[in-house]
């Protein structure tokens, strides 16, 4: 943590009081040199040890343009999951072999958009295969195949996305049918996937769904013969919340993935595959932070700072029970002494940023910065209750650029409309 002589918080080379008191709160604000820190870290370790290696940034975690612009300049590719997420990538100018569709019970204009836009497919069930047949020359689209190699881990049970109770990919048993299916359609099929969850800091579960993934992409290289071009392991990579928290060593981790993937890959006679990751929260997770300010401190049954933002603006402690961490920004200094709750402006019980933070004494004015806030944050952001969406702003060294401009009431009211019987006193 960066504090200046005035004791405030301080993000890339910028006072975070000043940003909050110019764009106003809530702020997101995003530290463009943490982004290509985090992804040359991770990329540098597998790549070399392991030639053949591409990152694919999972931008469900943050879509902002310009951050997608930023990974576009790091040489990075494209996880994506919706069209939306597709024409966010191209018009970042990210090509379109660099994007790969991993689309979850999709529709069939879904499926149509994503030949049309030229990119890879990864498909998630078989019903997905049949109908993507139908609406397009199997013969132009490049696809793989979503696995569920029954293995799960994650921060929590809503993210893991391996295993049983997953509704995610094709069960290992359909894996040989399923491409066979697809080499008899005559799809052009380059790879295999999985994505086993989310949050995960422990390196064993990666080695389980290489090993896992590897040995299915074995039995359908040998029984379908198929030579796969890439074997994508997914995401997952996790960071630490709490200050305790050991990070997670990715030397090591990497160093373990490729070893236990370059032998495996001897052993069952895969070749020399491509290796694809798709790192979200670790690109982009601990780049930002939120800046909100306290409006309210009022002491009723327990001890509450009320703060401007909330649920809708940053989900993950409501949703998931999540820590992030909380700086009082402008009182970066000063040592904690009283527990207290911080809780948001909705009208929702569970509308609580941390429950007993032991923090330096608040007042009512006080900037707090909520932590590692660059992964499902504003992309998980809403205008429940009513409230407009915060703005974002991108801090390089002393530069800060404004990449989202703060929605305003009149945003609320956007594509909706009045019947005409409404609006002239009608029934
Ligand atoms: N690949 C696929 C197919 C995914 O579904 C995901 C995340 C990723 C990659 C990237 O995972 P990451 O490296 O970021 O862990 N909203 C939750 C996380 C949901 C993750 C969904 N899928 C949270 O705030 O913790």
């Amino acid at each position: 943590m960066k504090i200046n002589e005035k004791g405030h918080l301080v993000i890339g080379e910028v006072d975070a009081v000043e940003l909050a008191e110019k764009y106003d709160t809530p702020l997101y604000v995003i530290d463009e040199n943490k982004i290509r820190e985090n992804y040359r870290r991770i990329y540098n370790a597998f790549k070399k040890r392991y030639d053949k290696f591409k990152i694919l940034y999972a931008c469900k975690a943050n879509t902002n343009i310009a951050i997608m612009k930023i990974l576009n300049d790091e040489g990075s590719g494209i996880d994506a999951v919706s069209p939306g997420e597709i024409y966010i990538a191209l018009v970042a100018g990210f090509k379109p072999e660099e994007i790969l569709f991993t689309g979850n019970n999709v529709r069939n204009d879904e499926l149509e958009f994503a030949v049309e836009s030229g990119v890879m497919i990864n498909i998630d069930s078989i019903s997905q295969l049949k109908r993507l047949s139908k609406l397009c020359n199997p013969e132009e689209v490049e696809i793989s195949f979503r696995i569920n190699p029954l293995v799960g881990a994650g921060h929590h049970e809503h993210c893991i996305t391996g295993g049983e109770m997953s509704k995610f990919g094709i069960a290992e048993k359909d894996a040989v049918k399923a491409y066979s299916m697809a080499k008899n359609l005559g799809f052009k099929i380059k790879g295999i996937h999985c994505h086993i969850g989310s949050g995960i800091l422990d390196p064993s579960p990666f080695l389980m769904a290489v090993d896992a993934l590897t040995k299915i992409a074995e039995r359908v290289s040998k029984e379908v013969g198929i030579e796969f071009e890439f074997i994508d392991i997914g995401g997952g990579f996790g960071i630490p919340y709490k200050p305790e928290e050991p990070e997670l060593n990715i030397e090591n981790l990497a160093k373990k993935i490729i070893e236990v993937f370059k032998e495996r890959c001897d052993e069952y006679n895969l070749g020399n595959p491509w290796l694809y990751i798709e790192p979200g929260r670790y690109i982009v997770g601990n780049a930002a932070c939120l800046l909100t300010r306290v409006n309210t401190i009022k002491k009723s049954y327990r001890k509450f700072a009320g703060v401007d933002a909330g649920f809708n603006t940053l989900i993950r402690p409501a949703m998931y029970g999540s820590y992030h961490h909380i700086i009082v920004a402008n009182k970066a200094n000063e040592e904690p002494c009283e527990k207290i709750d911080i809780a948001g402006n909705l009208c929702e019980s569970g509308d609580i940023f941390a429950r007993d933070r032991e923090l330096p004494k608040l007042e009512e004015g006080d900037i707090l910065a909520i932590m590692d806030a660059g992964a499902y944050c504003f992309s998980m952001s809403s205008q429940y209750n009513s409230r407009p969406r915060p703005a974002e702003v991108l801090v390089k060294d002393d530069k800060v650029s404004i990449i989202r401009e703060r929605e305003s009431i009149i945003d609320l009211l956007d594509k909706q409309v009045i019947p005409a019987r409404l609006l002239k006193g009608g029934k």
